[in-house]
């Protein structure tokens, strides 16, 4: 089989593929052949960011889906059509791209009463890699990828007040939830190890020039943005691990955790402890309406 066939064969879901590093990602992937389901939270931009992509590559198989992952009831819902999606594609999913991510300068409340940064970059992606395992376990090498971020380096879990009702400041909200995609991936791993061909990453894109600090803020903190988004790489140059780690068959070092500019890295020491790991999977899994899923054997 070569390169180009084992593409074919694979079915690949990006998250927030409408702007920024996820349209990259999907545009890469769908060029290379794989079966590309995109989620983006508006069917309009879903629409335009598949033109652009067949523009792109006329033989693309890519669809896209809808859902707002700031709601729970959405990403079940998503996760139901990406489920009657990939039953048509054998039931298996290859790569779970977990890149969707929001930035905001006010402290907001999702229907579900989460604070909005916490709900959209971590719990949307714990949930919905929850209900897609399923298809994940159902190929050699199921894999979940989740875009963290350098800002994961100088943050900690805030235990005494997890969606900051007081001193909610937007970068601490914002390392945090990245932090916690690293907790996430590491605690995915302890729990399916020996039991499951699946294995979950965290991935740094690096500065990556987008407008991510400019869609949820205040005009001050999207000034702020936009001048050191400037120095930033592209979004294809910042799309470029997570796409590789998402396709390629063999990894290097395929139990690295943490991966930056396609190599390995060393994610920071408090994303390490397994203590803080364990309590945030048991506190998502309330916050998901998950709870007891703790005491099953999956995941
Ligand atoms: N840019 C950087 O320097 C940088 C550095 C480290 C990590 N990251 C991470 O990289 C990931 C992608 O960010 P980006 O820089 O490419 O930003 P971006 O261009 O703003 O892309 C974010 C994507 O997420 C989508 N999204 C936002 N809120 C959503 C919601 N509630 N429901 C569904 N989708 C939603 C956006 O949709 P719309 O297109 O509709 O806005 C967009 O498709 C994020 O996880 C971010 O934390 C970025």
């Amino acid at each position: 089989m070569n390169a180009e066939t084992e593409h074919n064969d694979r079915t690949i879901v990006v998250t927030g593929a409408t702007s920024g590093i996820g349209l990259a990602a999907a545009t890469r992937l769908a060029g290379m052949g794989v079966r590309l389901i995109g989620v983006g939270r508006s069917a309009e931009r879903g629409e335009q960011a598949l033109r652009q992509i067949m523009r792109a590559h006329p033989d693309a198989q890519a669809r896209y889906l809808t859902a707002d992952l700031a709601s729970q009831r959405q990403v079940r819902r998503l996760a139901e059509q990406i489920h009657a999606a990939a039953a048509l594609g054998g039931g298996r999913l290859d790569a779970l791209v977990n890149n969707a991510g929001a930035v905001t300068s006010r402290r907001t409340l999702t229907e579900d009463g989460y604070e909005l940064q916490f709900a959209v970059n971590h719990l949307a992606p714990f949930l919905l890699t929850h209900t897609l395992l399923p298809l994940l376990q159902n190929t050699p090498q199921g894999r979940v990828i989740t875009v963290s971020s350098t800002s994961h380096y100088h943050a900690r879990m805030h235990w005494q007040d997890l969606t900051f009702r007081r001193g909610y400041f937007v970068l601490r909200a914002y390392r945090q939830s990245k932090l916690a995609n690293v907790l996430f991936s590491a605690e995915l791993n302890r729990r399916l190890a020996g039991k499951s061909n699946v294995r979950a990453y965290a991935v740094d894109p690096g500065l990556v020039n987008t407008g991510i600090g400019t869609k949820g803020t205040s005009a001050f903190v999207s000034w702020v943005w936009r001048l050191r988004a400037a120095s930033g790489r592209t979004p294809e140059q910042g799309a470029e691990t997570l796409v590789w780690l998402a396709s390629q068959p063999q990894l290097s070092d395929p139990q690295a955790l943490y991966w930056k500019d396609c190599h390995p890295a060393a994610p920071s020491r408090e994303a390490l402890k397994p203590d803080q790991a364990a309590r945030l999977w048991a506190l998502s899994e309330q916050m998901c309406g998950l709870s007891g899923a703790s005491d099953q054997s999956e995941p």
